[in-house]
């Protein structure tokens, strides 16, 4: 990984603005990403994240903490945050932005326990396939104390296969439609290809299920995307 994701942020976090990241999908032509929307605060952020914050309680664990916003928010409250992130532009720039607790890690290789999980801004991405997404959530699972939850948003991103006569065009005998292909740029470099997970909430219901989980809808976003709670089955029900 040549974490142009990291050095973007660290762009931004030093005062060396000049151009944006640049996205693109298997499905979908390029597009900006606005590096000053990854470093939003509270009153910028979408309400799914919003209300994800406000049901945030005790010791919580951010899950691809990206720039910290929602570290630095939580913190600020006077909750205990650790924040996890694989890029090491990121964990720099938490660091720099004041994020007490914060590693440079993958969620898969992290052991501790924890109250609150936060997997936000597409927080499903990082399963990265449907056929990853067990391991990831039994092992969201095994990291939740009694009475944890894990606060994950996603979206249904049917609407992307939409043609103009409202016909669906997907391919059935392909992979799930959630599964992207992500490309990202930077000041003209190329990111190695990545793997990206949209889950529509029946999907991300029924792969809970599977994992021991109980998934709950809190609300529903502005745009087919939705804000969901997961705790352990036997709570749940
Ligand atoms: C879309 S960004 C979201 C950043 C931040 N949560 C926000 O809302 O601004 C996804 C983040 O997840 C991180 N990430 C990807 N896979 C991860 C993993 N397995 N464990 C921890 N972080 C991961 C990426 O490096 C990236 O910073």
């Amino acid at each position: 990984m040549k974490d142009l994701f990291g050095k973007a942020l660290l762009d931004y976090q030093t005062g060396n603005f000049t151009v944006n990241l640049i996205t693109a999908t298997n499905i979908s032509d390029e597009d900006e990403l606005p590096l000053s929307y990854l470093f939003r605060n509270f009153e910028e952020m979408p309400k799914l994240e919003q209300k994800a914050l406000e049901l945030s309680k005790g010791k919580i664990l951010d899950v691809g903490c990206g720039a910290g916003n929602h570290s630095l928010y939580l913190q600020n409250k006077g909750l205990q945050v650790c924040a996890i992130d694989i890029s090491p532009g990121a964990v720099e720039v938490c660091k720099m932005r004041g994020v007490k607790r914060v590693a440079l890690k993958s969620v898969l290789n992290e052991t501790e326990t924890f109250d609150t999980i936060l997997l936000l801004m597409n927080g499903t991405g990082i399963f990265q396939e449907l056929k990853q997404t067990q391991t990831y959530l039994k092992h969201l699972n095994s990291l939740l104390n009694d009475n944890g939850q894990i606060l994950v948003d996603s979206s249904d991103i049917k609407y992307m296969y939409e043609d103009d006569d409202g016909g669906f065009w997907m391919d059935l005998n392909a992979e799930y439609y959630g599964e992207l292909d992500y490309f990202l740029s930077y000041k003209g470099e190329t990111e190695k290809t990545m793997k990206w997970l949209y889950l529509d909430f029946e999907t991300l219901s029924q792969e809970c299920k599977k994992a021991g989980l109980f998934c709950e809808k809190i609300v529903d976003g502005e745009h087919f995307d939705y804000l969901a709670r997961l705790i352990p089955a036997k709570a749940g029900i």
